[in-house]
């Protein structure tokens, strides 16, 4: 078993902060790097650090490919809650990333098994992820790879669970509303990019962080497979870290 980099930070804000440090790190070495990106709550202060950082002239993503975990399947790019417009809206759109070199999965695609392999194959064409944030569900789920028996190697088209479904609620009008199924990145493609970098804050995650990088490694706990990556840093608050 390999060893996790835990990083514990006194609130969200400074989460964010550190997580920009592992981003500045990598986008000064390579310029030119590709980045896996994430959407949810917990991310939003990285991304704001990310764009000041930019201003202040101490990173350029002007040669920067960036690939996302998923999205919601049957939501359209500029649906206002679709993970596109949500990284538009909280850091494309801010930065100097060219939008032929940002990807997510198509929600409207209608050959999934197409879409889910040409996004495969763009990111191996690009040379692979440097560095994929992530954050994780209440059900330990990355990306959207949800509890399941055995972990999913490749993007593909998954079943929300309820309980994911009630947690993403807070974005839509009603729970109604909440599509019942995504796109995500396989754990196979998570586990392949060259370091990870995962965001936690919230006393209500401590308990899936133990059952993550302190129980067993198991499919029913998608997020535990991460104890088997050579290089992954989680950064948490106080409030969720499981010591
Ligand atoms: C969604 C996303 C995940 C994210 C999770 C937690 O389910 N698909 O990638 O990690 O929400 O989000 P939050 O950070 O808002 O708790």
């Amino acid at each position: 078993m390999y060893h996790v980099n835990i990083v514990v930070a006194k609130n969200p804000a400074e989460v964010g902060k550190l997580a920009a440090d592992q981003f500045e790190a990598v986008l000064r070495v390579k310029p030119a790097c590709v980045i896996g990106l994430a959407t949810g709550s917990t991310p939003l202060p990285l991304y704001r650090e990310l764009i000041e950082r930019e201003k202040a002239g101490r990173i350029d993503f002007r040669r920067v490919r960036s690939a996302n975990l998923d999205e919601y399947k049957g939501l359209a790019p500029d649906h206002p809650q679709s993970y596109r417009r949500f990284m538009q809206e909280n850091l494309f759109d801010h930065i100097s990333i060219k939008p032929e070199n940002t990807i997510v999965p198509d929600g409207l695609a209608q050959d999934v098994d197409a879409m889910c392999a040409a996004y495969e194959k763009q990111i191996e064409d690009w040379g692979g992820v440097d560095v994929q944030l992530l954050g994780i569900g209440h059900d330990g789920h990355i990306g959207f790879n949800e509890p399941c028996d055995s972990f999913p190697r490749m993007t593909h088209e998954v079943e929300l669970t309820d309980m994911t479904r009630e947690a993403n609620k807070r974005f839509f009008d009603s729970i109604d509303e909440v599509p019942t199924a995504a796109f995500t990145m396989g754990i196979g493609t998570v586990m392949a990019a060259r370091k990870i970098v995962m965001v936690v804050t919230g006393a209500d995650k401590a308990g899936i962080l133990r059952q993550s990088f302190f129980g067993p490694v198991t499919p029913q706990v998608p997020a535990s497979v991460l104890q088997f990556h050579p290089d992954v840093t989680l950064i948490c608050d106080e409030a969720a870290f499981p010591g």
